[in-house]
């Protein structure tokens, strides 16, 4: 099975319904976890990953230059050896050498449509703009922020939605089928292989630092 090292800042919902998915869903035999890593140490989702039997580490980011971070980071990752870097609410914008180190094996999911909106409160942005629709998107990450090769989308119907908590609730129902959904897909190869995806190269501009 592809090893999966899946990082998270906060609550983990969806490495919940990843970690459900490899137990008993359409990751089962697929995929394996190889360590729920977050740059919290007391992010809810870690203890949440520790109570279903994953692996867990984390290394608190805050305060620390972003590059050598990273670094850091990279040789934790490295030695729990994982095929698919998968961020699920990891808030943090990757440097260079992150993005090197796993090149082409990572993946985002982003509550928007990444050619509409980057970055931070995606929901939010949606709901103030009374959207009748949203997009979830999964893609390959590249050094800019959220530009990388889109490997899947799913509408979202938001006609109705009174409420950010229900945006949300709509927009995460999504987020978790379609993100193991899509990783499937990925690792039984019947999506674009990285080297065959369109890459991306424009930095964003408008790219806020996100911690
Ligand atoms: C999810 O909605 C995810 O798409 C979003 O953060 C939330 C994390 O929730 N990610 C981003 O906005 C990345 N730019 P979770 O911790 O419950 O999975």
């Amino acid at each position: 099975p592809a090893r999966l090292a899946i990082l998270l800042s906060g609550r983990g919902s969806n490495m919940v319904a990843l970690v459900q998915a490899v137990q008993h869903g359409g990751l089962a035999g697929l995929a394996e976890v190889a360590v729920v890593f977050s740059n919290k140490p007391d992010a809810p989702g870690l203890a949440t990953a520790a109570a279903l039997g994953c692996p867990t580490a984390s290394l608190g980011s805050q305060g620390r230059k972003r590059a050598e971070f990273d670094a850091e980071v990279v040789e934790i990752l490295r030695g729990y050896q994982p095929d698919y870097v998968v961020l699920a609410g990891y808030m943090r914008i990757l440097s260079p050498t992150f993005i090197r180190a796993f090149a082409g094996r990572i993946v985002n999911i982003h509550p928007a449509d990444t050619h509409q909106h980057q970055g931070l409160h995606a929901y939010e942005w949606a709901f103030d703009n009374r959207l009748p629709e949203t997009k979830i998107t999964v893609h390959l990450v590249d050094e800019g922020l959220d530009t990388g090769p889109i490997l899947a989308q799913h509408p979202v119907d938001l006609r109705g939605a009174e409420t950010l908590a229900e945006v949300e609730r709509r927009g995460l129902a999504v987020e978790h089928f379609l993100y193991a959904d899509t990783l499937a897909r990925l690792i039984r190869g019947e999506l674009p292989t990285p080297a065959a995806a369109p890459v991306a190269t424009a930095p964003n501009p408008t790219s806020e630092p996100l911690v």
